[in-house]
């Protein structure tokens, strides 16, 4: 049942700090603060590339591992969309090992991609949900999520628990290179383990979401805009967005507004931020002068200190935890997820089934 939720999705986001702690306990070991990952069966400090591909949320999971295993692992990666990767005929290198994400474990381009890099001889991981799933099983080697039933068709703790899962391999195959120092996979590894506490704080502020959602829920299109790591929750928030209140949204990467995007904004448009403080806050804090400039309302989701560096015309401001930079992919899932969901359920539309999508994608 719903366990006195109105929605399974609104169950689902709220079990978020305990699947991603169970996740968690099966992959870092807390006293030696290193992560500890299943028996993969091939050398993770030699691969020429790893190859990653899913579809729908699961390959925005992997767009956020792309950047942390480039930045963190210096491990050179690919991805692309299962449904373009089972027909593009790309050539897969040799020792090469190709990862597939999948909640279902059932989706069916992400199965034909999955046997297409294995006819290119590519050593096959999968982060799967569902582990007696036929990707599951044709795989070499299986990082299960530990995100138990997800019933609600917008996936929420299975991506979670995929960055969880894909944050540890980044960790893992940053040390089997050597490019992570024990000191350095200690201090990740303990950014990891704060995350359910830092999450059931943002679920803590879930009625700050109700009275932004009342506004999105007016509006024709919403754009979201974030840098770095956090450009793929860009890309979850407007998915999110679209797929169960039907608000037209897109997501970008800040850096391409004026490459185009920017034409569309004026007062009616909505603009969801993701900054949080690092490295790329006052990059991004500067687009959202831009936006602000053309009379845009910008949601800025940031901490304390992006806050108070961010302009006097943001319309929204939501301040979440600060966190390492590595784990805030993870928690600003979160409010962009309550934001779609509390849009949802203003507009009245059926949250856990939305017109025209099935939970698993079996047919082309
Ligand atoms: O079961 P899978 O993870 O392979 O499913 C992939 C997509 O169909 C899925 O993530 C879809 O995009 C969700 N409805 C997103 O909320």
């Amino acid at each position: 049942g719903k366990g006195g939720y109105r929605h399974f999705m609104q169950k689902e986001i709220f079990e978020q700090p305990a699947v991603i702690g169970d996740t968690l306990t099966s992959y870092v070991d807390p006293l030696k603060r290193r992560v500890a990952l299943p028996e993969v069966s091939c050398d993770l400090g030699n691969l020429p590339r790893l190859t990653i591909s899913a579809c729908g949320t699961a390959y925005i999971a992997g767009l956020v591992a792309k950047y942390w295993l480039e930045q963190i692992a210096r491990q050179p990666v690919e991805i692309d969309v299962a449904s373009e990767l089972r027909y593009r005929e790309a050539p897969l290198p040799e020792g090469g090992a190709a990862l597939f994400i999948s909640q279902s474990g059932e989706t069916i381009d992400t199965l034909a991609a999955l046997r297409y890099a294995k006819a290119e001889g590519q050593h096959i991981l999968s982060v799967v949900n569902v582990p007696e799933s036929i990707i599951a099983r044709e795989s070499n080697a299986v990082l299960p999520t530990l995100a138990g039933p997800e019933i609600g068709v917008a996936s929420t703790k299975a991506f979670t628990t995929q960055l969880v899962v894909l944050a540890c391999l980044t960790l893992a195959i940053g040390r089997a290179k050597g490019s992570l120092t024990a000191n350095r996979e200690a201090a990740l590894s303990e950014a990891l383990l704060e995350v359910p506490q830092r999450a059931a704080e943002v679920l803590a502020m879930d009625a700050q979401f109700i009275g932004i959602a009342q506004e999105l829920a007016e509006a024709r299109d919403v754009l979201y805009m974030a840098r770095g790591s956090l450009y793929p929750l860009a890309l979850e928030g407007a998915l999110k967005l679209k797929e169960i209140s039907y608000i037209h949204a897109e997501g970008y990467a800040a850096g391409e507004l004026k490459h185009g995007p920017i034409a569309l904004i004026d007062d009616l448009v909505p603009v969801v931020v993701c900054a949080p403080s690092g490295p790329l806050l006052t990059k991004t804090l500067s687009n959202v002068e831009e936006v602000v400039a053309r009379g845009g309302r910008v949601i800025l989701l940031s901490d304390a200190e992006g806050l108070a560096q961010a302009s006097d015309g943001v319309a929204h401001r939501i301040e979440l935890p600060k966190v390492d930079p590595f784990v805030a992919p993870i928690l600003y899932a979160l409010p962009v997820q309550l934001l779609a969901y509390h849009t949802a359920v203003a507009k009245g539309t059926d949250v856990d089934q939305p017109r025209n999508l099935a939970k698993s994608v079996t047919v082309e």
